[in-house]
C-alpha cells in the first residue's frame, strides 16, 4: 500500500474523521423529556439516543420519587440496557435532555457520563422541570464531564414542553448548534 492510500485509509476511518452535528441523549419516565428530546432532534436532523434502565422505575410517581432519592444518595450507577451512544466519536455536540430529579440529572446520566467520553465536545443540558429549573445539572455536568465544552442550559417547565418549540429553536441557535 503507498503511502498516500494509507494516510488516505486513516482519514476515512471513523477516530481521524471530522466530527460534526449534534447527538441528543435522552432520559424520559412520563413523555416530557422525549417529547423536547424529539423537538431538538427534528430541529437539527441529527440523531437520537434514549438511556434505558434495566430496571424499570415502580408505575407510582411517589414510589419513583423514593427510589430515585435512594439512588441519588448512595451515588448509584443504574445499569444502562446500552451504555455506550453509538459512534459518538461523529458529533461535536451533544444536547442531554434530562428531567430534574432532586435537583439534578437522574443517577442513569452518571451511568452514561462514566461510559462515554465527551471530553472536547461542546454539550449543553435541557431539563426539564416541576420548578426548579435547571437545579443542580450543569454543576454536576462540569464534575462528572471536566473536559466537556459546557453551553448554556435550557430548563423548560414539563407541562410547557408542547409549547415550547419556540424557546428551543431560539436556544439552538443562540448556542450555535442551529
Ligand atoms: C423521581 C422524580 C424526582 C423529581 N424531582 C424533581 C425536582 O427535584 N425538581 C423539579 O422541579 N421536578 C422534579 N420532578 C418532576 C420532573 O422533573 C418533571 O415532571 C419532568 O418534566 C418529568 O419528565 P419526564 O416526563 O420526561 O419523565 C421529579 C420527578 C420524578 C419522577
Amino acid at each position: 500500500m503507498s503511502l498516500l492510500a494509507i494516510a488516505s485509509a486513516l482519514c476515512a476511518s471513523e477516530a481521524f474523521a471530522a466530527a460534526g452535528g449534534t447527538l441528543v441523549v435522552f432520559y424520559s419516565r412520563s413523555g416530557n423529556t422525549r417529547a423536547a428530546a424529539k423537538i431538538v432532534q427534528e430541529s437539527l436532523g441529527g440523531d437520537i439516543f434514549e438511556l434505558k434502565t434495566v430496571r424499570p422505575y415502580p408505575a407510582d410517581y411517589r414510589e419513583t420519587t423514593e427510589v430515585a432519592r435512594k439512588e441519588q444518595k448512595e451515588n448509584a450507577r443504574p445499569a444502562l440496557q446500552t451504555k455506550q451512544a453509538p459512534k459518538l466519536s461523529r458529533y461535536d455536540s451533544v444536547i442531554l435532555a434530562s428531567p430534574c430529579w432532586w435537583g439534578t440529572f437522574p443517577m442513569a446520566f452518571m451511568t452514561f457520563f462514566e461510559a462515554n467520553d465527551l471530553a472536547g465536545k461542546k454539550v449543553a443540558v435541557l431539563m426539564t422541570h416541576g420548578g426548579s429549573g435547571l437545579g443542580r445539572s450543569e454543576e454536576d455536568l462540569a464534575k462528572y464531564c471536566p473536559k466537556a465544552k459546557l453551553l448554556k442550559g435550557l430548563a423548560i417547565y414539563g407541562g410547557d414542553v408542547n409549547n415550547a418549540e419556540e424557546d428551543i429553536e431560539e436556544w439552538l441557535r443562540d448556542i450555535g448548534v442551529k
